[in-house]
């Protein structure tokens, strides 16, 4: 039960914590939250609850979940051509899987706010120096240095304004033209054109192409309808450096409940959703709606699970909760059907949504981590599947991808090998699809969508 009466956005300060890191300036640190925490939030909570709307209907199978972007922002990759090409993949892809789905697409970025990282290790060697790891921009920088690495609480200021002008930025996108479906089905002509994979997905896209035109002949004109012209977009970050979090954290007037202002929706990393422990306590007082990542390490605790979820979504409100699984792909057909059926026998609502990518990491021969496409692939296939036999409904999916051209995930179309990983390999963190890829995948999962 949510206990109004100890909640507070600070209470997760009693409680053990992990993946924080060591501030050596402890009064700078308040200095800089105290700040935030009068600076102007970056959404309106009735947003949080629009989206929470929306994805009661993914809960329900009226409509589909895609959560993309960045596995960390940065400072050094933020410019409006990314911002630019981002978005167009996102919504390129929006418009692969609402004609596979033939649901509404909702659309939620990992942007304007994702920039802490878990880290498997506290520190990092290199011969015989040691120095904590890079945690994400808004804590340290990633060059191997005793300065850089030192966990800067300025970041933190650096990382607000940087996100308010990326929300206000894709804000502007959104509704100003960018996102017209017209638009959007250039850019795929422009795909098939120029990319391997194109021919492959022509037909398809000339149905798309095909079905706007019968809108048009309906007299359904998308500068007319807002569907066609424009795209309600939502940002999402995981939650993970709470001191940032809980500087959003406000009290919202109309309805009495909190919300977190820095962002539509924050999910709970795989390393931190412990209960007992402060991230849990910090997701359960906001009304947000929230995601929790789902490892194999819950696999055979259905009981823990069942216990995280009723903490974090006490009245089981359809959309409070999206479960995001990654199991990896070998991993997923044995261990997803037992956590499944466990959520479903308890009636649970929530959010069923895959992201293929963080169970199907592995360093190639040459020491870049990275991710092979044929993998991820087949983690989103097997999803799908069980949810077919368990009769549960796959909502949705949860990628890292970027618009630019990286070569950072092998295989593909693309054909990208382990040779070629070092041309750009850019990400601050994880490998991310790039633009090619996150369209190819996008594609193959409306051919699986059709099925
Ligand atoms: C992430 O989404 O970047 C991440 C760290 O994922 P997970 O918590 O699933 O490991
Ligand atoms: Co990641």
């Amino acid at each position: 039960m949510k206990n109004k009466t100890t909640w507070k956005p600070d209470s997760w300060r009693q409680l053990p914590i992990k993946q924080q890191p060591q501030y050596d300036n402890a009064k700078q640190l308040a200095g800089v939250e105290a700040e935030l925490s009068t600076l102007p939030g970056l959404i309106a909570p009735s947003e949080a609850r629009e989206l929470k709307n929306q994805l009661a209907k993914v809960a329900q199978g009226k409509a589909f979940l895609l959560q993309g972007g960045d596995c960390a922002e940065s400072f050094a990759e933020f410019s409006e051509t990314n911002l630019n090409n981002y978005f167009r993949v996102m919504l390129q892809m929006t418009v692969a899987l609402m004609y596979g789905a033939g649901k509404p697409v909702v659309k939620v970025g990992r942007v304007a706010g994702q920039f802490a990282k878990p880290r498997s290790d506290a520190t990092e060697k290199q011969g015989d120096k040691e120095l904590p790891s890079y945690r994400g921009d808004v804590i340290n920088r990633m060059d191997f240095t005793a300065d850089s690495r030192r966990a800067d609480p300025e970041n933190l200021r650096r990382v607000y304004f940087q996100s308010a002008a990326t929300l206000n930025y894709l804000r502007s996108l959104a509704s100003g033209g960018y996102a017209s479906l017209k638009r959007v089905n250039r850019f795929n002509q422009r795909f098939i054109k120029n990319s391997p994979q194109g021919e492959r997905f022509e037909d398809l896209i000339h149905q798309i192409e095909n079905s706007i035109a019968f809108m048009r002949a309906c007299g359904l004109s998308p500068t007319k309808m807002r569907e066609l012209s424009e795209a309600t977009f939502y940002t999402s970050h995981e939650g993970l450096l709470l001191n940032y979090e809980q500087a959003f954290t406000r009290l919202d007037e109309d309805t009495d409940e909190y919300y977190n202002t820095a962002t539509h929706m924050l999910w709970i990393g795989d390393r931190t959703r412990t209960l007992g422990e402060a991230h849990i306590e910090y997701f359960r007082g906001i009304s947000n709606p929230i995601g929790m990542k789902v490892g194999p390490s819950l696999a055979g605790k259905e009981d823990e699970l069942l216990k995280v979820i009723d903490a974090l979504n006490p009245k089981n409100e359809p959309g409070r909760l999206t479960l995001i699984c990654r199991m990896g792909a070998d991993k997923a057909p044995d261990l997803l059907p037992g956590i499944i059926r466990a959520v479903a026998k308890e009636g649970k609502q929530v959010v069923w949504s895959c992201d293929p990518m963080h169970g199907n990491t592995i360093k190639s021969p040459n020491g870049y981590k990275t991710r092979p496409f044929n993998k991820i692939l087949g983690e989103v296939r097997t999803f799908f599947e069980v949810h077919q036999a368990e009769g549960t409904h796959a909502g949705g999916v949860h990628f890292e991808m970027t618009g630019q051209d990286v070569t950072e995930c092998i295989g593909g179309a693309q054909a990208i090998s382990e040779l070629n990983l070092k041309d750009r390999y850019h990400t601050h963190c994880d490998p991310r699809l790039n633009a090619s890829q996150a369209l190819e995948l996008a594609f193959l999962v409306c051919e699986e969508l059709k099925k």
